[in-house]
């Protein structure tokens, strides 16, 4: 993970829109007919004779609201065709097509948009990946070129959708959970949610274990079946397309920027939507709410779930068994697990659901606090150096998400650097020198060389507090059930 302070860049304009569409309108009066016909024609659309140009909504006025309004028929068949791109954002670009679009069977990397006049406007080139200030890593993603084309240079279409289509791709930084949630999933959820399903996903650097392990979620997005780029080579026929991801902040979703107004914890539901309805075994439920009103004396009683994700390479927790036996004796029941990439998501969700607190040293693995429920309390264990990222891909994010959270900071004695560096040196005595040097040089240091040796006594005044919190947020959520 490589990521820098990202803050997004005020609303996303909605009010020029409608002056926006009357000057289409006033543009591309005698292109009307012409996109009609186009978009019912199985075969190569006739020439068009018209002089008028595609339009390029750069040249006219903002594509982001274009992107915005995608899929409500405001631009619709009867609008011309259009090819635009939203490169306003620090952290991603993405691009518009409305009209005859068409995959190519012949270049993985080409979309074609079939109008007349297509002389003019260049072709548009976009690698939809959310990560656009990184250049070394976007160098790694698929580019694709947007291509405006005569009609005539149609080839005929195997699949035509009438339905719009999102592509993306799950290139970049995809193998990592942090990375498939922040910059796949949770843009993706965010640009398609307002079609409600009717969208048909287009994937670039398709994987089929990817696919497979969010295959639950994309079910919930779209109706329709997924389209794999890299390796389909029908060509598929849209009236609609957007390319490239939108992207509110580290695992997060601004309601304010959603039409629908729907935030992180919709998208929240979305995902426990899509492992509910396929339950291979009932997971074991937190405990369901009494017929008979239980006092909030019982509900101190009642043990409760400490799940404990451990790491098995870099920042492992060295002392395990006596964090276990410590949990025990703050009053919880310790469940471990060690996620691996092949754990299936259901798994992981199935354990956290059942947790009152979860407990995890940072990386990537900590994106599961997802599928905590709300009101339930994260621990973020802190090696040294990792104060930045910790709090910003993860604890901000989390209280966002409604859970108690609670950064454990190590101390130098806990963390293994101790018995690597002298005491006074800066890895262990001034940690900002050696994270001011940049990424590469925090993450051979403080992420790749370090593992956790918890200090008992410290950590149990954690468990103790926070066993206090989760019993007191138990008791009020049945006083408010009664
Ligand atoms: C797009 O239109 C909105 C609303 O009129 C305006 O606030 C915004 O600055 C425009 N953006 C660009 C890039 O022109
Ligand atoms: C569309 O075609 C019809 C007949 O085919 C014609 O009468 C009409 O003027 C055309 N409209 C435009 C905007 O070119
Ligand atoms: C369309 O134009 C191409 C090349 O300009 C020509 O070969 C073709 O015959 C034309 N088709 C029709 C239907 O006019
Ligand atoms: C297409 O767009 C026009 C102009 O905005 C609108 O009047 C019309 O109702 C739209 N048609 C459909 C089918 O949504
Ligand atoms: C852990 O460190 C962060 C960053 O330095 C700080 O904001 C936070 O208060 C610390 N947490 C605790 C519990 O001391």
């Amino acid at each position: 993970m490589a990521d820098r302070r990202h803050r997004k860049t005020g609303k996303l304009p909605f009010s020029g829109f409608l002056c926006l569409l009357l000057l289409l309108c006033f543009v591309s009066v005698s292109l009307l007919n012409q996109s009609s016909s186009s978009s019912s024609s199985p075969t190569p659309p006739p020439n068009i004779t018209s002089p008028a140009p595609l339009t390029t909504a750069t040249a006219t006025a903002n594509c982001s609201s274009l992107i915005d309004r995608a899929g409500v028929g405001a631009v619709n068949q009867s609008h011309p065709p259009l090819l635009c791109c939203d490169r306003a954002h620090r952290r991603t670009d993405v691009c518009y097509m409305t009209g005859d679009i068409r995959t190519s069977a012949a270049s993985r990397r080409t979309i074609f948009l079939h109008a007349a006049g297509t002389s003019t406007p260049k072709p548009e080139k976009i690698r939809p990946y959310p990560r656009k200030w990184e250049k070394d890593l976007m160098a790694t993603v698929d580019e694709l070129t947007l291509r405006p084309s005569p009609p005539a240079a149609a080839a005929r279409c195997a699949v035509r959708h009438g339905a719009p289509a999102v592509v993306f791709s799950t290139g970049g930084y995809t193998g990592n959970v942090y990375h498939e949630f922040n910059d796949g999933l949770i843009p993706l959820y965010i640009t398609a949610e307002m079609f409600a399903g009717e969208v048909v996903l287009v994937v670039a650097e398709y994987h089929d274990w990817w696919f497979e392990k969010y295959r639950r979620v994309l079910e919930k997005m779209s109706r329709y079946e997924v389209v794999n780029l890299k390796k389909d080579k029908r060509v598929h026929c849209f009236p609609e397309m957007i390319v490239g991801l939108r992207f509110h902040g580290e695992l997060a979703v601004d309601s304010n920027l959603m039409r629908s107004g729907k935030g992180i914890r919709d998208f929240q539901s979305l995902l426990n939507r899509a492992f509910d309805n396929h339950q291979e075994s009932p997971p074991p439920r937190p405990p369901s709410p009494p017929l008979q009103p239980l006092s909030a004396a019982t509900a101190v009683h009642r043990s409760s779930t400490l799940a404990i994700l451990a790491r098995s390479r870099s920042r492992r927790f060295l002392n395990l068994r006596e964090i276990l036996r410590l949990s025990r004796r703050a009053g919880f029941e310790p469940q471990l697990l060690s996620p691996k990439r092949s754990t299936p998501l259901a798994e992981i969700r199935r354990f956290l659901a059942a947790a009152d607190v979860m407990v995890a040293v940072h990386g990537a693995a900590v994106t599961h606090f997802m599928f905590m429920r709300p009101g339930t309390a994260l621990i973020q264990v802190v090696p040294l150096g990792l104060d930045w990222p910790a709090e910003t891909y993860y604890g901000e994010p989390a209280r966002r998400m409604g859970l108690q959270y609670l950064a454990y900071n190590v101390t130098a004695a806990e963390s293994s650097l101790s018995k690597a560096y002298r005491r006074g040196d800066p890895v262990l005595a001034d940690t900002a020198a050696v994270t001011g040097k940049g990424w590469a040089e925090t993450k051979r240091v403080y992420m790749d060389s370090q593992d956790i040796h918890l200090d008992l006594s410290r950590f149990g005044k954690v468990l103790h507090k926070v066993r206090a919190t989760v019993v007191r947020s138990r008791a009020s959520i049945l006083l408010k059930k009664k």
